[in-house]
């Protein structure tokens, strides 16, 4: 496994490196904007794709039980979870299946909340919906983000809040919420009736103090409010295949969801999405382990850095307006 040899992504289309210029007007910086790494691939994942490639008519392909065998046991070794086949759907990312969800739980103008800040594609989602965004903002304690419980009880009540939709780990700030604060926001929501969505794609790129607990695995109950989102596109570096699966314990939500889903067709992946994605689940625990290490090490490379260019760096902080170096400096 090479982490370290630098691979030039420039002129081949990358999202990330190759729209610079359009999206920040600078085709020179440093593009550390989107959550997809510069990691060369599993090699055994590109066998299987190769394979596949070469083995095969790339004809209509289903999921095959194999497949579903790979979420399961991913699920279950990394989540604790316990899913059998039926709860699993499968969409081409967690981005169709929040718009499905909204889709199928939410009527034009209801509220759909979220916190302040979160992943930004969320508000797309809802507003592209025609749904009204509810916002609850995180708060700052000991530097990291925590929830506003008394706030979001606020807009449950308030706003005719009808899907609140939970990122776990919390994409920007970082925060791989603890039972006690899921256990918390999922009691306040099924008080008031209102069905979650919890994000966990990146789940598994959580580092060894921290647990990412699975908001569905604390509770019996949660399993008739929780729909669980996750892909192994983020974990594996494989966000061009277009892969996710949702997991859904509750028949009548999974019904309703999938005829969403087959609404427009987002119910079915690609034969490169189902073969990368159980390549990488049964294949490539190795270099998922590699990674988490590598990322470690990165981490406190930037602490490292940002520490001792600590005065400038809070100068562009400031000017920044952010407060994403007082994080990492905490
Ligand atoms: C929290 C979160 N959810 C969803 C996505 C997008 O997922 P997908 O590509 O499967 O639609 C991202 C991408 O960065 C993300 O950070």
């Amino acid at each position: 496994m090479d982490f370290n040899t630098p691979i030039n992504r420039k002129q081949t289309g990358s999202v990330k490196w190759d729209m610079m210029g359009e999206l920040f007007g600078d085709e020179e910086c440093l593009p550390m904007w989107v959550a997809d790494m510069d990691f060369q691939n599993a090699q055994s994942v590109k066998d299987a794709l190769n394979q596949l490639i070469d083995q095969t008519i790339l004809g209509y392909d289903f999921p095959k039980d194999s497949l579903f065998e790979s979420i399961i046991n991913w699920q279950a070794d990394f989540h604790g979870m316990d899913i059998t086949k039926e709860a699993i759907l499968f969409s081409p990312g967690v981005l169709p299946s929040i718009s499905s969800i909204i889709q199928a739980f939410t009527n034009p103008k209801d509220g759909v909340l979220i916190h302040d800040p979160v992943y930004g594609a969320f508000s797309d989602m809802v507003l592209k919906n025609d749904r009204h965004i509810i916002r609850s903002p995180l708060l700052i304690e000991d530097h990291r983000y925590v929830m506003d419980y008394e706030d979001m009880e606020k807009q449950l009540k308030n706003q005719s809040v009808k899907l609140f939709i939970l990122c776990n780990p919390h994409n920007p700030g970082g925060r791989v919420w603890t039972r006690e604060e899921l256990k918390k926001v999922i009691d306040l929501c099924i008080k008031h009736n209102v069905l979650i969505i919890s994000d966990e794609i990146h789940s598994d790129l959580v580092f060894s103090e921290h647990t990412c607990v699975s908001a569905v695995t604390i509770d019996e109950r949660y399993k008739d409010w929780v729909i669980t989102l996750h892909s192994a596109t983020k974990t594996f570096n494989l966000a061009g295949i277009k892969a996710s699966f949702l997991i859904i314990y509750n028949e009548e939500l999974r019904h309703k969801t999938n005829q969403s889903l087959e609404k427009t067709q987002s119910h079915t992946i690609n034969s490169f999405a189902m073969c990368a994605t159980e390549a990488a689940f049964n294949t490539a625990r190795d270099w998922h382990k590699a990674l988490l290490v590598q990322l470690d090490h990165n981490r406190q490379l930037v602490k490292t850095f940002l520490i001792s260019n600590s005065l400038m760096f809070l100068i562009w902080c400031r000017k920044q307006r952010t407060f994403f170096g007082l994080m990492l400096l905490a």
